[in-house]
């Protein structure tokens, strides 16, 4: 890769396309720019394109239509083992006739590294994934997730300038999947490492990204960073798949000022940020999130539409209150409440009302 390329478009993705059968697209239009250093993590539902997207960038499958660029040549051009792309993949095939030093001194040997060299960055590797004692043994005489630490390990012992991941965490439990986010995460960053990660993850893609693109059916819905993802979906498909998320349906009947009034379906009225709506009379489904609602009066704007609520259920978390409410002919409307002193716990059978501020509430695609 040419030192002389500019940072901004390190990895480009430029309308490209994917399709195994010659008849379906799995991938559809993918266009994204990754500069230098980045950590971007690719999320969403199984069979939505994810994979697939790794492999194209890795060279083992070609993209149907578009071109993929890699420090601005095609990668086209430059056979995978010049790519200088490290990988770790869903099934984390390590070579079974190799001890786990072998298997990591590999890439190592394979560009000529010198033997003390190799030997000190192998067990550095080992040791970062907690795998320090076992470099004698064979892959078979290791659990799922100590195999799957190895072959992380063995994708960034060499160093690349460029790494893949495909869901590299899958096979530990919590605790060292918590660890080990953290380790990569502080590694990439630390080494300028660009890192494409692939994840069903919410919370771990909003851990460790810097940017998440959020995938279905072939297309990317929204590329944003972390908080933007959480705090501003621009379709229903991001708000309810990034966190918890409220939904009420209903049909908007005005815009003005930058507020949208919709009619619930159930008949009532209420104020709205018009992210993705965008006349009267179109139907909309209105996202809030549990954390923005507010049941305080005094918290309220003045003049902001309310709606009436039943508690159904009122859940103690330790750190927060988690309350289920009827609201509006939905009965899985969730409110989230710190647990400070001065915080009202509701109970079940109380009536109350709850609002919000317009531009947490977002009126997007029904
Ligand atoms: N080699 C292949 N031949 C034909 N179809 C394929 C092939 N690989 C994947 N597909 C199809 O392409 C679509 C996208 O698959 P892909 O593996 O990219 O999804 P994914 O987002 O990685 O899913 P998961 O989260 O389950 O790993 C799926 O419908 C899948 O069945
Ligand atoms: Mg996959």
């Amino acid at each position: 890769m040419a030192a002389s390329q500019t940072s901004d478009a390190f990895v480009e993705f430029d309308r490209v396309q994917k399709s195994y059968d010659g008849e379906t697209l799995v991938v559809k239009d993918l266009n994204l720019t990754m500069p230098r250093g980045e950590f971007l993590t690719m999320l969403g539902p199984s069979g939505s394109g994810k994979t697939t997207c790794l492999m194209m960038l890795a060279g083992f499958e070609t993209a149907t239509h578009g071109d993929i660029r890699l420090g601005g040549k095609s990668i086209n051009n430059i056979p995978p083992h010049k790519r200088g792309i490290g990988m770790v993949f869903q099934n984390y095939a390590l070579f079974p006739h190799m001890t786990i030093e072998e298997n990591l001194s590999f890439p190592l040997e394979v560009r000529s590294i010198g033997k003390s060299d190799r030997e000190a960055k192998v067990k550095r590797a080992l040791e970062m994934v907690e795998m320090g004692s076992f470099g004698k043994r064979r892959p078979a005489q290791l659990s799922g997730g100590q195999q799957q630490r190895v072959a992380l390990a063995r994708a960034l012992v060499f160093e690349p300038e460029l790494v893949l991941m495909d869901e590299p965490l899958g096979a530990l439990d919590k605790q060292l999947r918590e660890k080990m986010q953290f380790e990569i995460t502080h590694l990439a960053h630390s080494l300028g490492i660009t890192v494409v990660y692939v994840t069903h993850d919410q919370t771990e893609a909003l851990t460790m990204s810097d940017r998440v693109a959020v995938f279905d059916d072939g297309v990317i819905q929204q590329l944003d960073t972390p908080d933007k993802l959480y705090e501003e979906p621009m379709n229903s498909f991001v708000a309810q798949f990034i966190g918890e998320n409220n939904t009420l349906e209903g049909v908007v009947k005005e815009i003005k000022n930058g507020v949208a009034l919709v009619q619930l379906d159930e008949g009532e009225v209420i104020d709205c940020n018009p992210v993705n709506v965008s006349k009267a009379g179109e139907r909309t489904r209105v996202s809030i999130r549990p954390e923005r609602v507010e049941f305080n009066k005094a918290r309220l704007q003045e003049g902001a539409h309310t709606l009436k609520a039943e508690v159904l259920e009122f859940i103690y978390m330790g750190d927060i209150f988690r309350t289920r409410l009827r609201v509006a002919g939905n009965d899985e409307f969730v409110v989230k409440t710190r647990n400070a002193p001065d915080q009202k716990r509701l109970q079940p059978g109380e009536h109350i009302e709850i609002g919000w501020l317009p531009e947490d509430c977002r009126a997007l695609d029904a």
